[in-house]
């Protein structure tokens, strides 16, 4: 929700700031805009739309310098338009501002600033700062940050530049993430890691309520109340290629290629097939922690939270432990009944979510045990919880969450399996027969993949639809609300996913010959019955896209179409299953032209409430 870079060095800030730029662009992209500083003025361009709007204003003015930051917005406050896109200035165009996150007490701030004679050209939130720093400025640019932020309310990642101060960049964050990068020429601050990775894999977390002074070599932090803080640079693992396209046309065609390995990097150094043992060395609860947990919650936003619904099958199935799902944002508010015995388990591919962050502090409030499933390293979540498994997706840059969602799915599996076998409510032969299938995962997604073209071919007979129908049973159900979310995210086709048997209760009102209804028709325990429903949809004359496991010949004559994934157990033909679901979504995007890897109105993280 919102993107911000900026760096101070030898070299020009300028390109830096547009490469991190487009980097951040999946964090939103309804304007941007940078503002460079050079013999004490600073220059500011920023313009409505995508950075390419920006790179055509850029043509015609002079941005040379070798400090500034530049921003790319999600509207909050304020539509998306030129003055409302960041940096944002104060009255007297010296100091620049860009920010992430929303000041909620910006109406009250900017009625005292008027009365002052402030005068404001924008109608965001974001405004408010300039002109409070510029009210605090009083020879030092960092405590004038500081004073500003101490009369703000809500949430922020900031960086400030002034044409006084021409060594310096102020940052500070508060619920957004922040994160400065340390290169031997200079230092940039980002909103996330893969921006940064083309130049330096040398970063440090800003935390919260802390403000940085950020200088081409040396700079410092200190909280919010001044007290300096010492904190080492970490190192970070990831390969610069792996935030690049790679020959792909979308990050989110690569992301569905990456599942194999990104299933097989999660499972790496986890899993021990000879002892059928399951180990996670980075969480920080024992066995006996696990052992007194009576109740799981699972909590999290979108495709997190269907992870989390195949989680409740899965921990109720295996560990015998009573489960249940909640929606980050309701849990929050819902006042819930938790207690030392409870683990709440939140799940989120950029560990940025504000509802989850928020989820999890009314967890730990209440007294439950927090674990954390996140794909960043270091990420907010993963600080703030009592302990962490990380999934090893690498960088998910697309807006669509893809393999996020798959190596979730493989810790979730991990995970339970590690309660049933901390709990006793599994055998270590039935662990065993679980690990090698698991084990076996990636090569079946390979093969899968390579089925590539039959998707792309059935997607082309129906990209033209206005809606689309997804259902499943059991663990089938999740992996259609997934479908579903995929094909709306990336198509803007509305798209339902309901239980198959529920359909009878309503949305079987809604089928005809223009509505494809995709079928997951898994083999187990309730094939027969999802073969029932497709009949009732192709009684009523529609059209059935069915999911399948290979060798199911019956399948032929009851559905219009069929794509095949290979024969496995009920749980990895769960795995499976999701990936023709976005391989589909992906084709019906592309043929009917969308911003696949941007979305229309989404942003990549949502650090905002
Ligand atoms: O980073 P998180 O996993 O916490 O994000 C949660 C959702 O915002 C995210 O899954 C969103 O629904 C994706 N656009 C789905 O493709």
């Amino acid at each position: 929700m919102c993107g911000i870079f900026g760096y101070i060095g030898e070299k020009e800030a300028l390109p830096y700031i547009l490469e991190g730029l487009k980097k951040l662009e999946y964090r939103g992209y309804d304007s941007s805009g940078v503002a460079v500083l050079k013999n004490g003025k600073v220059t500011c361009v920023k313009k409505e739309g995508k950075i390419k709007n920006l790179e055509k204003a850029l043509e015609k003015k002079d941005l040379s310098g070798k400090i500034g930051i530049g921003h790319t917005r999600w509207a909050t406050h304020g539509r998306p338009s030129d003055e409302n896109s960041h940096p944002h200035a104060d009255c007297k165009g010296e100091i620049f501002v860009v920010h992430n996150g929303i000041i909620e007490n910006y109406l009250m701030l900017r009625r005292a600033l008027a009365e002052k004679g402030h005068k404001f050209h924008s109608t965001t939130d974001t405004e408010v700062l300039a002109h409070l720093i510029e009210e605090h400025l009083k020879g030092n640019l960092e405590e004038a940050v500081r004073g500003a932020l101490r009369e703000v309310e809500g949430s922020y990642a900031i960086a400030v530049i002034c044409s006084k101060y021409p060594d310096q960049i102020v940052a500070a964050r508060k619920a957004s993430p922040l994160v400065i990068g340390i290169e031997e020429n200079g230092t940039f601050i980002s909103s996330d890691i893969p921006a940064l990775l083309k130049y330096t894999s040398k970063v440090i977390y800003l935390k919260d309520e802390e403000i940085a002074t950020v200088k081409r070599k040396k700079g410092h932090i200190c909280t919010l109340s001044g007290k300096p803080v010492k904190r080492k640079p970490v190192f970070i693992s990831w390969d610069p290629e792996s935030a690049e396209k790679g020959g792909y046309s979308h990050f989110m065609l690569k992301e569905i290629h990456e599942q194999p390995k990104a299933i097989r990097d999660t499972l790496k150094g986890r899993i021990r097939p000879d002892k059928a043992e399951i180990h996670f060395d980075e969480m920080k609860f024992s066995a006996d922690d696990f052992k007194k947990i009576n109740r799981v919650v699972f909590t999290a936003c979108g495709t997190s939270w269907h992870a989390g619904l195949v989680g409740e099958y899965l921990f109720e199935q295996i560990a015998k432990v009573m489960t249940e799902v909640e929606y980050a944002a309701e849990f929050r508010y819902r006042d819930p009944v938790m207690d030392d015995k409870t683990l709440v388990i939140a799940i989120s591919q950029s560990g940025e979510t504000a509802d989850t962050l928020a989820a999890i502090e009314e967890a730990k409030e209440k007294g439950a045990k927090v674990l954390s499933i996140c794909n960043v390293v270091g990420s907010s979540i993963a600080r703030e919880s009592d302990a962490v498994v990380y999934t090893y997706a690498g960088p998910e840059i697309g807006v669509a969450s893809t393999k996020a969602f798959t190596t979730q799915l493989t810790v979730i599996y991990l995970l339970a399996l590690l309660m049933g076998q901390v709990k006793g409510t599994i055998s270590k032969a039935d662990i065993k027969q679980r690990i090698s299938e698991l084990l076996e995962l990636p090569q079946k997604m390979e093969s899968l993949l390579e089925r590539e073209k039959d998707v792309e071919e059935i997607a082309s007979r129906y990209y033209e639809c206005s809606n689309a129908l997804y259902l499943g049973r059991g663990k089938g159900f999740p992996i259609a609300l997934e479908g579903a979310l995929k094909l709306k995210e990336v198509s803007y086709i509305h798209a339902e996913g309901y239980p198959a048997a529920e359909m009878k209760h309503g949305p079987i009102a809604l089928i005809d010959k223009n509505m494809p209804v995709v079928v997951l028709a898994l083999q187990g325990r309730r094939y027969e019955k999802i073969l029932g429903n497709i009949e009732e949809v192709k009684a009523r004359g529609g059209i059935v896209i069915a999911v399948a496991n290979e060798g199911d010949d019956d399948i032929w004559e009851k559905a219009d179409e069929v794509i095949f994934i290979p024969r496995t157990s009920e749980i990895i033909s769960t795995l499976l299953a999701i990936v023709p679901l976005q391989l589909f979504a992906y084709y019906i995007a592309v043929k009917r032209g969308c911003h696949i890897d941007q979305p229309r109105n989404l942003a990549k993280s949502v650090t905002v409430e």
